[in-house]
């Protein structure tokens, strides 16, 4: 089995083994995560995407200052301020979910509380969540759409203006009149007396967006599926709740949200075994280095007693992802009430619906009673 191979006629080099994954997260300064090929940039765009200039797509010493400024508001105090409401969107989640008939588990709870979250964090007002999540659909789907769907190119360029229109009206908002929120914190934020500029405090609410609603929203999806399809394990898990965090941790190995991140080398270098030249596209097979028999034996297997947690579904390094404390969270307290309140899930002869994506895997409708 060949760990590296160049894909055509794409032209990138594609990584699929746990160690040489870890090796190219572990050198920001050869690979660097600044002008590669994703996210595109589609002409019919006739616009710069807000995130192409925030911090997931910046090298140091841009990267260093940015993550700096905003560390501070996923660090474990605004976690912990965040923990009691979180709780109560995934009770309320819980409570309105009507288990016993089919229904689309994504739908019915595995959105909501991201949903909540990521509105709360983005000073969204909640009569907007139902919006929000076009939003990111929308985003998301900005480098897949065809080249001759002008329908739904207006849709999305729409989307981009409508979400830039409100995310600068909450800015300005906050600006003139603090709250005790994530957006005027990170407009008091100074890292050796600078502050964030507007335009990269806006970058940083769209990267949230994306970055932080479609993979918690998945993790729940997976989670389901893998509770649904083993009995014994939501028994076990159900029984002993002390076994919630460890079973998440196996969804994100078995089941990797993230499935692939990419890199450009800055300069030739080797990597297992090949020699690439500077300018080389690298595409990390997240998927693949979960899956590695090297580091997890019996990898295939969802397995419960798997020691330790990987953090590699969370990327590795400088860029390593900074709501993974609150992903983990959020997972903990929506199964926790999820658990509360069912005795089972079964899985519904309507097949599954997958997000066609080489990005991230999650079911987008997932038939449950
Ligand atoms: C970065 C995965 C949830 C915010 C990343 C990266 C991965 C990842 C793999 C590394 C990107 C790279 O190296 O290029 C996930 C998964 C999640 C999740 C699997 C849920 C299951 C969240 C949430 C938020 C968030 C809830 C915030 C609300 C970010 C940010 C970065 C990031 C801001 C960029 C960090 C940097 O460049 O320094 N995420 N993420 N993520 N994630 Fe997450």
């Amino acid at each position: 089995q060949p760990t590296l191979a160049q894909v055509d006629p794409l032209g990138f080099w594609a990584v699929s083994r746990y160690a040489d994954v870890l090796h190219v997260l572990k050198n920001p300064q050869l690979f660097s995560s600044t002008g590669h090929r994703g996210p595109a940039e589609p002409e019919w765009l006739g616009r710069s995407n807000p995130f192409a200039d925030s911090m997931v797509m910046q090298d140091p010493p841009q990267h260093t200052r940015l993550r700096a400024l905003v560390n501070r508001a996923f660090g474990p105090t605004a976690l912990s301020r965040m923990e009691p409401r979180i709780r109560a969107y995934a009770e309320q989640a819980a409570a309105e979910l009507t288990l016993g008939r089919p229904v689309d588990f994504v739908e019915a709870f595995a959105l909501r509380v991201p949903a909540s979250v990521i509105g709360e964090l983005l000073g969204l007002d909640a009569s907007l969540h139902p919006r929000f999540k076009r939003w990111a659909d929308d985003i998301n789907n900005t480098s897949s759409t065809p080249p001759d769907a002008h329908e739904w190119h207006a849709q999305i360029r729409g989307t981009y203006a409508e979400m830039e229109q409100y995310l600068k009206e909450v800015i300005a908002e906050r600006r003139r009149s603090p709250r005790e929120d994530m957006v005027s914190e990170l407009l008091a934020a100074r890292i050796e007396g600078e502050a964030l500029t507007d335009a990269e405090l806006l970058g940083f609410l769209f990267l949230l967006l994306v970055a932080g609603l479609e993979t918690t929203i998945h993790l729940l999806g997976h989670s389901a599926l893998v509770l649904a399809e083993r009995p014994d394990v939501f028994a076990r898990v159900r029984a002993d709740r002390s076994l919630v965090p460890r079973f998440i941790e196996e969804v994100l190995r078995y089941e990797p949200v993230a499935q692939t991140l990419m890199r450009l080398t800055t300069a030739e270098t080797e990597l297992c075994g090949v020699r690439l030249p500077a300018g080389s596209h690298v595409m990390l097979l997240l998927g693949s280095a979960c899956r590695d028999e090297a580091q997890f034996p019996n990898s295939e297997r969802f397995d419960l007693d798997r020691e330790g947690p990987s953090n590699m579904p969370f990327g590795h390094g400088i860029h390593f992802c900074l709501g993974a404390p609150l992903a983990r969270m959020e997972a903990r307290l929506a199964l926790n009430a999820l658990l509360d309140r069912c005795g089972g899930l079964v899985r519904d002869a309507t097949p599954v619906q997958w997000h066609a994506s080489i990005v991230v895997r999650g079911p987008t409708v997932l038939p449950l009673t």
